[in-house]
């Protein structure tokens, strides 16, 4: 029997054609914007262009002039919002091409807050692009092996600018809530990196004093950053929260505990082990703020980004600590819930949970996973955990 050229299949090809179309105009965002950060594209239209001067300028780069495909390119980064295009008179024909203040604060290397550095997964993650590019390679050679004392003292410079654009200000704004944080005398930011949290909590009363817990290697990186923002009530103790304690790091100043420990994005943050060590070196009265990932609470509508994100996370491995096949998870990592009961049976009773994406208080929710993920609009499901020592 011939075929029916009328026959159509159970199923349109919308879906498939989508999933290509979207694909193929990703990527070639990622690689325009790739080469507009490779060519400072956004530091040349500082101070505005004409075209004839912007062709000059690629012309000049070794690029073969095709002025359509440069106007074509330019109009992408106006859809984008990073550049603007405007005439100047009414009588001209000059177009110019002006920075947008978005790309001027975030994408001009002459930046205080530039993230060019931080922003671009190809440069974050150092060949993370590259990875994907040769995925078949990739996959042949195995996760790439990273030493922690090796990778985080680079990861925290591009952490130290992400947080000042405007997750520090929030975390600190939230914790100020507390009375027993704004009196804080003895403050210990564990896995502190950077140090910039252990710092603005410094801030916050005059007669504290924080000293900031991280690795050897970083450490180094962190005296830096006290010397450009901190003053001299803030110090660094080099360790490693695996293998160290913190009590051994009280002195007689706060011998029975810290007023206040603090952690960002600390990976043994989750682990109950490291957690134990946090609260045996908490004073009664005092504090453990935490701020986590808990990617269990990443709301629905982020699963392809949270599969994509499980994938990066495993193309790499770190020497020391053991990772859970979840996107931001390691081994022995506590869920949100379990990280709340654990610290409840510690002698902890938490005062607040602040869920950073939503920029709300979610406490009243803790106890209700369900609830709690119905109200969430979570995309890396960061939370902050305020607890207090009530028992010893
Ligand atoms: C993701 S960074 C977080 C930095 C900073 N707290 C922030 O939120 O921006 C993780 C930090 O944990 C530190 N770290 C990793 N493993 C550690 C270990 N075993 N002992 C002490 N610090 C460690 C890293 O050096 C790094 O500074």
């Amino acid at each position: 029997m011939s075929k029916n050229v009328m026959e159509t299949p159970k199923i349109e090809p919308e879906q498939i054609e989508n999933l290509f179309e979207d694909a193929y105009l990703g990527l070639r965002k990622f690689f325009l914007l790739s080469f507009c950060l490779k060519y400072n594209v956004f530091e040349l239209l500082d101070t505005q262009k004409t075209f004839n001067e912007i062709e000059v300028w690629y012309e000049k780069q070794g690029f073969q002039p095709n002025k359509n495909l440069l106007l074509n390119m330019l109009d992408a980064l106006v859809q984008f919002g990073l550049i603007k295009v405007y005439h100047e008179s009414y009588s001209s024909d000059d177009i110019f091409y002006k920075a947008t203040e978005l790309s001027k604060t975030y994408l001009n290397p002459n930046s205080e807050f530039s993230k060019i550095n931080s922003l671009a997964p190809f440069y974050t993650y150092g060949e993370r692009a590259n990875r994907w590019i040769n995925l078949d390679e990739t996959l042949k050679a195995g996760e790439l092996k990273t030493e922690e004392g090796a990778f985080f003292p680079d990861i925290i410079k591009r952490m130290a600018i992400d947080c000042r654009a405007g997750e520090l200000q929030l975390t600190i704004n939230y914790l100020k809530h507390f009375e027993e944080v704004k009196s804080a005398k003895s403050i210990l930011d564990v896995a502190g990196g950077h140090g910039l949290y252990g710092i603005a909590l410094s801030y916050l009363n005059e007669d504290s004093k924080c000293k900031v817990f991280d690795l050897p290697e970083v450490c180094e990186e962190t005296k830096k950053y006290i010397e450009e923002y901190g003053s001299d009530r803030v110090s660094t103790v080099s360790g490693n929260f695996f293998t160290d304690n913190f009590v051994d790091t009280l002195d007689s100043n706060n011998s029975e505990g810290y007023d206040l420990i603090f952690s960002s994005y600390n990976p043994g943050g989750k682990n109950p082990a490291v957690i134990d060590k946090i609260c045996e070196a908490t004073a009664l009265n005092g504090i453990f703020a935490n701020k986590q990932a808990f990617p269990e609470t990443i709301d629905k509508k982020y699963a392809v980004k949270k599969a994509f994100e499980g994938i990066d996370w495993n193309m790499f491995s770190f020497t020391g600590t053991k990772k859970e096949k979840i996107c931001y998870t390691f081994e022995n990592s506590l869920t949100l819930d379990g990280y709340t009961n654990h610290l409840e049976k510690k002698g902890f009773k938490i005062l607040g949970i602040f869920a950073l994406e939503d920029k709300k208080s979610v406490k009243e929710d803790a106890h209700h996973a369900n609830v709690r993920k119905h109200h969430s609009k979570m995309k890396m499901g960061n939370y902050i955990v305020v607890a207090k020592k009530v028992r010893n």
